[in-house]
């Protein structure tokens, strides 16, 4: 993965009827360690990262590059949405797209959060780089995440066998 490319940024804070989003700051840098560091956010990611390693390794601003969103809820991070691009990915399909990527705190799911702020990050998206797709692979076994992908309007291009599971490689096509 890469970043996106040249697109402005930071932008504004883009406000939903719940969160507001925004690019990472210093104060954020224990949530992120809190969300690295969580088995439950990892069931389908590979695993979590040790919190002390975090603790000790993690920039003083985390993930601090354009494309890279932390979402809050009333004046909290609860969630991280990544919009990078896919320079190497496993797939033809997916080489040199956009990726979406997103991570909440559990205590966050089922609310309809990760939807809303998703749905704000590719309106941003859309009006940065028109008439791109944005891609995002994620296991197939992650039915949280593959209802979320379907929810905003990503469908299935292929599933393929990486990472000793089975992936879903989903595909947004832009607006017309
Ligand atoms: C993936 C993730 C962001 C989804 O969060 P969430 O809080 O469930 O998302 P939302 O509340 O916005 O729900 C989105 C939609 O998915 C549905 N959904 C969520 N979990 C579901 C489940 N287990 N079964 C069926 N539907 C589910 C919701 O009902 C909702 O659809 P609806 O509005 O039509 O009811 C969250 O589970 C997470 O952070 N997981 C860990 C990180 C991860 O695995 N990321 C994916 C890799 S990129």
């Amino acid at each position: 993965m890469s970043e996106l490319g040249h697109v402005p940024w930071p932008p504004e804070p883009i406000r939903t009827e719940r969160l507001v989003l925004r690019e990472p700051e210093a104060r954020d840098r224990t949530t992120f360690a809190e969300l690295l560091a969580s088995p439950e956010v990892h069931t389908y990611l590979g695993g979590p990262r040790p919190r002390d390693v975090l603790e000790r390794e993690l920039p003083e601003v985390p993930e601090r590059w354009p494309g890279s969103f932390v979402v809050e809820l009333d004046g909290a991070m609860i969630g991280h949405i990544l919009l990078r691009r896919a320079t190497e990915h496993r797939r033809p399909a997916a080489v040199g797209k956009a990726d979406l990527g997103y991570l909440f705190l559990p205590t966050a799911w089922g609310h309809g959060y990760a939807a809303e702020a998703c749905a704000a990050a590719l309106g941003w998206f859309d009006a940065t780089l028109p008439g791109e797709p944005v891609v995002l692979t994620t296991q197939s076994a992650n039915i949280a995440s593959t209802c979320l992908a379907a929810k905003l309007g990503f469908s299935e291009v292929e599933r393929f066998h990486a990472w000793d599971a089975e992936q879903w490689l989903g595909m947004r096509l832009p607006a017309t």
